[in-house]
């Protein structure tokens, strides 16, 4: 009884959340114990991977994973295991991390050979699996095929309509801001954009967010009540969240325990998502559309931040790169006649896309939440940083010369291959010139995962990046506010904000 009261005085002081003591009680003295228990169950089972080296805290637990995602700089940590423990580390009980380009298509197959996806991606269904979140491999195929045709280069030309309509709408909106001549958020409003597009194709109308300059959305409860939601921030800490209890199953019950604001916030915002995509259903169903409709499931992760949050990244490396500025600027000017360029004129601009993917590879400098001092400013992220997860099958399987038994979860850490020397030349030097001068480099790009689970949306990020990265550059100047991008990752790594000036440019 002295324990407990001792216990409860000291979360008192942790807290002054009301009831905190009573929940943190029941942590303590249930959870924790549970949490021991089923570790030691786990080590037993996964006894066959013991040999294969990594903190202590993550041979045991699956906190040391949970404790870095939830700083958000899980591809920092455990890119520093592999610069330790070589090819393979322990990332936890039951997960091996394989730094190995051999094992991206062992891992990340296509057909019978793909492996599966791990429960990892069940903390990413909101009511029913969507296709990125369903993990059984027919149910998969089946969902895959429904959706696919819809995302094919062909069918995707519809869409142009769309993309060059909403950028009409962003163009007007900045040609506004730039007389104004104050700094904005870019990254908010290419947040706008992407979502008013992939709203405008999902669910037949723009959102709304750049003709209102504001991500706040209405949204309906199951009730049927409406209220008002930040879009941008619910999809964002949902994403983060999901990262975090896909780590095992009571980090759902767990986290919601936990005060800390960033928990108590996520939670309520896996709420708010679910209303914001009933609410535009719903719509939809009363305003009959006659567009190409991708699905409504869609909406469930991270899709519509993912374009923008890699527009920012790119941009601000070609910003802070001035040959590399020069000479797009010089491509883009001999291939672009109008102010408001239409997607069959940036369609096809070999050093365009190269300085994208360029940009998809190397993430700008930036690290998590923290100013970056000039050495490390030369340290580049990938957009997709993390290890994908995977589990093993019956039979188990064999991986770069380790036999790994079924059920072990596996995945290849994408910025560490990103930046492995014996792929990449100058691994940290932004070069888009890479690209036009080798066609081999393409498999070891990870943005996009690879094999049968591989971005479905990839054609449509590509499409979208295009016209908005020529469009930015040939129609404005941008004077940035600072040098260091900040960034933290979820799922995805994304950065934080990027402050700019726009200045209408002096056509050529
Ligand atoms: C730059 C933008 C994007 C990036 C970097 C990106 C990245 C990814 C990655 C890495 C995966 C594989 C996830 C895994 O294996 O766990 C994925 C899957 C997926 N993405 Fe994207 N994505 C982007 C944009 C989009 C867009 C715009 C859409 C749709 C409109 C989309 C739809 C999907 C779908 C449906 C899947 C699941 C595919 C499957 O499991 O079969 N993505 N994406």
């Amino acid at each position: 009884m002295e324990q407990r009261e001792l216990l409860l005085q000291f979360m008192n002081t942790l807290s002054p959340i009301k009831g905190v003591e009573y929940m943190a009680y029941w942590v303590v003295s249930v959870s924790i114990p549970l949490m021991i228990a089923y570790c030691l169950l786990l080590r037993k089972r996964f006894g066959d991977i013991d040999r294969i080296p990594g903190p202590f805290l993550a041979r045991w637990t699956p906190f040391w994973l949970a404790y870095h995602v939830r700083l958000g700089q899980r591809y920092q940590a455990v890119h520093r295991l592999h610069e330790k423990y070589g090819v393979f580390a322990r990332i936890s009980p039951n997960h091996v991390s394989i730094a190995d380009k051999d094992a991206i298509a062992i891992i990340y197959g296509h057909g019978s050979k793909a492996l599966q996806k791990s429960a990892f991606y069940d903390a990413f269904v909101n009511e029913t699996p969507s296709v990125f979140s369903t993990v059984g491999k027919e149910d998969h195929s089946r969902k895959r095929r429904l959706v696919a045709h819809a995302f094919s280069s062909q069918s995707l030309q519809h869409f142009t309509t769309f993309l060059e309509n909403n950028m009409h709408s962003f163009v007007c909106q900045m040609d506004r801001i730039c007389e104004s001549s104050r700094s904005v958020n870019a990254l908010l409003w290419f947040n706008y954009l992407s979502f008013d597009i992939l709203s405008d194709l999902v669910f037949g109308e723009p959102i709304g967010m750049i003709k209102n300059a504001s991500d706040i959305v209405t949204v309906q409860d199951v009730n049927g009540e409406t209220f008002e939601e930040h879009a941008i921030s619910i999809v964002d800490e949902r994403e983060h969240l999901a990262t975090i209890i896909g780590l095992h199953p009571s980090f759902n019950f767990l986290t919601r325990l936990i005060p800390d604001p960033f928990f108590i916030r996520a939670h309520k915002s896996s709420v708010a998502l679910g209303n914001l995509a009933r609410r535009q259903v719903l719509r939809r169903l009363q305003v009959p559309s006659t567009r190409v409709d991708i699905l409504a499931k869609l909406i469930e992760t991270h899709r519509s931040d993912t374009s923008s949050s890699s527009i920012s990244a790119i941009i601000f490396l070609i910003l802070t790169h001035p040959q590399v500025y020069k000479k797009l600027m010089d491509t883009l000017d001999s291939a672009i006649k109008s102010e408001e360029p239409t997607y069959e004129e940036v369609k096809d601009i070999p050093y365009l896309d190269a300085t994208i993917n360029e940009g998809y590879l190397f993430f700008p400098p930036g690290c998590q939440l923290n100013q970056l001092n000039k050495q490390s400013r030369l340290r580049y992220h990938a957009t997709t940083a993390i290890g994908l997860h995977r589990v093993v099958p019956e039979g188990g399987i064999t991986c770069c010369g380790v036999y790994f038994p079924p059920g072990t979860e596996i995945s290849v850490p994408a910025w560490t291959i990103q930046r492995d020397p014996k792929i990449w030349t100058d691994p940290n030097v932004f070069r888009p010139e890479r690209w036009l001068e080798s066609a081999d480099l393409k498999p070891f790009l990870l943005t996009f995962g690879k094999g049968s689970r591989a971005c479905l949306g990839r054609n449509l990020a590509y499409m979208e990046m295009r016209i908005v990265i020529a469009t930015v550059l040939t129609r404005y100047t941008l004077q940035l506010e600072s040098d260091v991008l900040i960034t933290k990752e979820g799922f995805m790594h994304k950065p934080l904000h990027l402050m700019a000036k726009f200045q209408r440019r002096q056509y050529h």
